[in-house]
């Protein structure tokens, strides 16, 4: 299958942070990749060197053949990018925020306009385009980040953690719009730090920490690999394990649960 982005051995470092320690990621063209990691695992490094906005200190990396570092404009005019903060312009209402960006990338007047009636109204943001983007809920200004991406009508796009601080409609939301740009061809590199979010999302996860990839595989391979549950039970006084062990295991329907016995 083509690979719609190729990295290897991407290395970025801040002193002694190794934000990129040797990161080596394939995303197939139209599919989803998830980067799953906690904070400061190296996924917003990632994304910025792939969106040729950070120079790595070693490796290369390639979007549709076009490398990051030789042809920086290629790259740039087949992505879009929704950082990990809002990068609309709060002052300016949601029209005035697409119709400036689609001016910038050379759309006729008429053109910007007619490019952001037609995002606003995808976002479901129409009745709110005159309104100041600070006067938005969150959901609604990660739609219009989402909006200003796509001005460009990239072919592939990188989301930065779409919908963290989100409420679980807002982050539906979200999802659907993502859902409905694979369905167009649009490649998407995310960033998350919930497994469910990648699981709802991508075709496989990238799990990042301390700048490397730690584990990689479809979302049903690795929730196998990592999903089992774990209840730590502690009873005030150690006369009560053998009623503690009954309970639970009348509550799992598992044998005698695994325990660790210390004084305390
Ligand atoms: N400009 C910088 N200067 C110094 N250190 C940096 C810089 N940018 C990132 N780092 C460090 O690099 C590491 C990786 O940061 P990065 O922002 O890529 O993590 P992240 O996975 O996106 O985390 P989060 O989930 O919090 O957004 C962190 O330890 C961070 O402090
Ligand atoms: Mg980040």
């Amino acid at each position: 299958m083509a690979l719609a982005i190729r990295a290897e051995g991407l290395v970025k470092h801040y002193g002694e942070t190794k934000a990129l320690d040797g990161v080596d990621l394939e995303v197939p063209e139209g599919k989803v990749v998830g980067v799953l990691g906690p904070n400061g695992a190296g996924k917003t490094t990632a994304v910025r060197v792939l969106a040729t906005l950070l120079r790595p200190d070693a490796g290369h990396a390639t979007v549709h053949g076009h490398d990051v570092l030789k042809d920086p404009r290629a790259v740039r005019s087949l992505i879009g990018l929704t950082g990990q903060y809002a990068s609309v312009d709060e002052d300016l209402s949601g029209t005035e925020n697409l119709v400036l960006l689609a001016r910038l990338l050379d759309f006729s007047r008429a053109g910007a306009r007619a490019k952001a009636a037609e995002l606003l109204e995808q976002f479901e943001l129409t009745d709110a385009a005159g309104r100041a983007a600070k006067t938005y809920s969150g959901g609604m200004r990660r739609r219009l980040d989402l909006a200003a991406s796509l001005v460009g009508n990239p072919s592939v796009l990188y989301l930065d953690e779409p919908t963290t601080g989100l409420d679980p409609h807002a982050r539906n939301e979200v999802w659907a719009v993502v859902r409905k740009l694979v369905a167009n061809g649009v490649t998407v590199l995310l960033t998350t730090q919930y497994l469910e979010e990648a699981d709802q999302l991508a075709d496989s996860i990238t799990v990042f920490d301390h700048g490397r990839v730690v584990a990689e595989g479809r979302p049903d391979e690795l929730k196998r690999r990592v999903g089992g549950q774990t209840l730590q039970v502690r009873p005030t006084s150690l006369r009560d394990l053998d009623v503690v062990y009954r309970i639970l295991g009348d509550l799992t329907g598992s044998g005698r649960p695994a325990t660790t016995t210390r004084a305390c």
